[in-house]
Parts: C-alpha cells; structure tokens; sequence
C-alpha cells in the first residue's frame, strides 16, 4: 500500500492538505477449519490476514458522511442524522451499516470524509464485508472518543450491521477474527459462549497458499440464508427428542444414534455436515497443539467433502482447484474456505512444492474452467488497528 499515493488521494477528493486524515486498518481473515459451525454456535479456527481494508478518515464540520473508495467508483454522501436505505450491491451498505448501528445506539455522530482502500478480493471468501465494518467500527470509537466500546462491542456490533442493514444471517467468526486476529496465532473460538483461545500457527516448512477462483458468486447471499433456516429446521425436528437451540449442542455421537429423528434426508445431511465439522475443528486443534501438521491437513480434506457432499455449498470451480490441489505432492490439505458458492480455496503446502503447486493448479483449473486463478501466501496477522 502507497500510503503518500492514498493521502493525495484522499486531498483530491476532500481537499485542505493542511488537515492530515488518520489511518486505520482491519485485516481480512481465511478460516482454516470450522465451516459454517459458527451460526449454530459451534467451533471455528480462522486467522487474521495480512491483507484488509485501510481507511483514512478526518473530521468535517458539515455534519456529512462522505464515503468513497479506490477500488469502487460507487460513493455516497448523507447527513449524520439520517442513514440512507442499503442499495443492493453496494460496497457503501457495509459503512452505512456501522453508522446506523451507532444511531440505534444514539452515540451522537459527527462529519466525516471517509476513503476506503483494499488490497484483499472483493466476494472471495475472506471477509472483505467484516473488514470494511470492524475498519469503520474501530475508526469511529477512536475519532469520537467512545471509550464505552470495547473490541467485543465492535464486533458485535459488526455483526449486527451485517444481519440487520446487509441483510445476511451470518454469524460471528468473521468479524471475530479481524477484530482478535493475532501474529502467528489462529483462532480458536466458541461461538455460542464467545471463548477463545489463541492457537500457534507458524508453518515451519510449509506455506499457507489460498486460491482465488474467480468465480462470481451469484445468489451467495440468498443460498447461504437458505443454509441457515435448514439447521434450524433440523433443529427443530432433533428437539422433539433432545431439548437443544442449536445444532452445536449434539456430539457427533450422539447424531449418529438420533439422525432418523430428521426425516428429511436433505436437512439430515446439513445437520451431519455441522455436527462432523464440530468435531473436526477439535481434531484439528489437537493435532497442532501436538504439531500433527499431517493430520490437521487431513481434516482439511475431510472437511470439503462434507462441505461438497452433505452441505452442498463448493460447486464446480471449489471442488476442481480441490481436486487439482490435493493430486500434487507436498499438499498436506486443500480446503474451500468461507461461505462457499465460489470464492477461495485454503491449502497447506510444502516449501518445496510451492512452486509445482502453482504452476499445475493455476494450468488444470485453465484448463477445466476457462478461469484464471489468483494466488496468494497466507500469513496470520494481527487485527484491526490505528497505523501511526
Ligand atoms: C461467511 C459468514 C460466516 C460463516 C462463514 C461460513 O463467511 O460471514 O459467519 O458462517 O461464511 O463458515
């Protein structure tokens, strides 16, 4: 990132470059394992990345919110008092999302000229929607001085802008992760008691690579609504035998003995995916507290085929860089990651093998999709900050 580039930026959009704006960051995040556990309140393990959204950001005395961005041509303008309805599809809902939340919350607002910047894929899987909100967030408590507001506010606060103004039922791994992100650590989180622990990720011999399948994710939102309500129906039919609110709180043992209960074999299926998922995140966590880096890959492979198999959510890009990935030697595991329908891939790869890796999955997946895939070396970073 060009920081002086940005400012000028910043001077030819708002003017006076007298008054320096301020900059703050909030990472994305890639989840490592733990797929859409989060809302059933299950387990989650993603990090930090070291890719997110900068946001320079200084006071006007018009009592205006000015967002714009670089990487959208789409900005818009609003009095504080009044936070204009979302419009479909626009980058601008993520911000709105956060001021409207800080008027439910009447935390009274002043003017700001807001410029957005992100070096991380756009609807790929790695919480470009939670890093611009927890960037907003964050910027806002620190510019008005809201010292009520802790990191966990902010994150919930995050995800309700995200439920309540965007519209998507997501849960809380996303924000979670961009506000708790650590250097070197993934996180192990509880999402129904919001516990969490911080886990060693530093691959001594190994890379971290995701792949971008630049495959537009069309109808992501309203497919991954639908995801929602089915464990909550299968949650509905396994109450009739056992009192549970969310599918977290059957082991994966006890499912085995109760799944009939679910007649439906489509919502059985969702409900195996989450329960098996679970129990994988604990797997996994144990295999790296113990430094089984093979055996925490392998849970990566099991996780997708649930994902593809029970959950439904990878689809023909997803499965075939899969595919292509866990064919070359030195794959340790290769995984979709995030909410799916297209997106990015996770994968565990041998130094050596990096470059092999590349090469013949960037050349199959060509060959099979007609789509260029992007790569990127993952490294676990910290979390959403002020840069100085
Ligand atoms: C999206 C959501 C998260 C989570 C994942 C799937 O990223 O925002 O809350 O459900 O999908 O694990």
């Amino acid at each position: 990132m060009d920081f002086n580039d940005l400012k000028n930026q910043f001077y030819t959009l708002y003017g006076s470059a007298n008054e320096t704006p301020r900059m703050f960051f909030a990472p994305g995040r890639v989840n490592l394992i733990g797929e859409h556990t989060d809302y059933n309140g299950g387990f989650v393990l993603p990090c930090a990345l070291q890719y997110g959204t900068y946001l320079l950001i200084r006071p006007n005395q018009e009592y205006e919110i000015r967002l714009a961005s670089t990487n959208m041509t789409f900005r818009a303008d609003f009095p504080v008092s009044e936070i204009p309805q979302k419009i479909a599809g626009e980058w601008t809902n993520y911000p709105m999302g956060i001021f409207d939340q800080f008027l439910q919350m009447k935390i009274p607002l002043s003017g700001f000229d807001m410029l957005f910047s992100g070096d991380i894929p756009n609807s790929a899987g790695l919480s470009s929607s939670a890093s611009i909100e927890m960037v907003t967030a964050y910027a806002l408590t620190v510019m008005l001085n809201t010292t009520r507001m802790e990191m966990i506010d902010l994150i919930n606060m995050s995800k309700r802008a995200e439920n309540e103004f965007v519209g998507l039922n997501c849960g809380i791994m996303d924000m979670f992760a961009v506000g708790m992100g650590k250097k070197d650590y993934a996180i192990f989180l509880n999402c129904n008691t919001l516990e969490y622990k911080k886990v060693s990720f530093v691959l001594n011999g190994f890379k971290l690579i995701i792949i971008n399948t630049n495959r537009k994710r069309g109808l992501a939102d309203s497919k991954y609504n639908e995801r929602v309500a089915e464990c909550q129906l299968a949650v509905n039919y396994l109450n009739q035998l056992a009192p549970i609110s969310k599918l977290s709180e059957i082991s994966f043992m006890q499912f085995y003995k109760i799944q009939e209960q679910i007649p439906d074999e489509l919502i059985r299926r969702r409900a195996r995916h989450v329960i098996s998922e679970n129990q994988r995140v604990l797997n996994a966590v144990s295999a790296l507290l113990k430094g089984d880096i093979l055996q925490f890959g392998a849970l990566m492979n099991a996780s997708h085929e649930s994902l593809r198999d029970n959950y439904e959510v990878t689809g023909f890009e997803l499965d075939n860089l899969v595919e292509e990935a866990q064919k070359i030697n030195g794959v340790i595991g290769a995984r979709m990651t995030g909410a799916g329908f297209g997106g990015c891939t996770v994968n565990i790869v041998r130094d050596n093998a990096v470059d092999a890796f590349i090469e013949q999955v960037g050349r199959e997946y060509h060959a099979k999709t007609g789509l260029i895939a992007d790569f990127y070396i993952g490294e676990p970073s910290d979390g959403v900050r002020e840069i100085t």
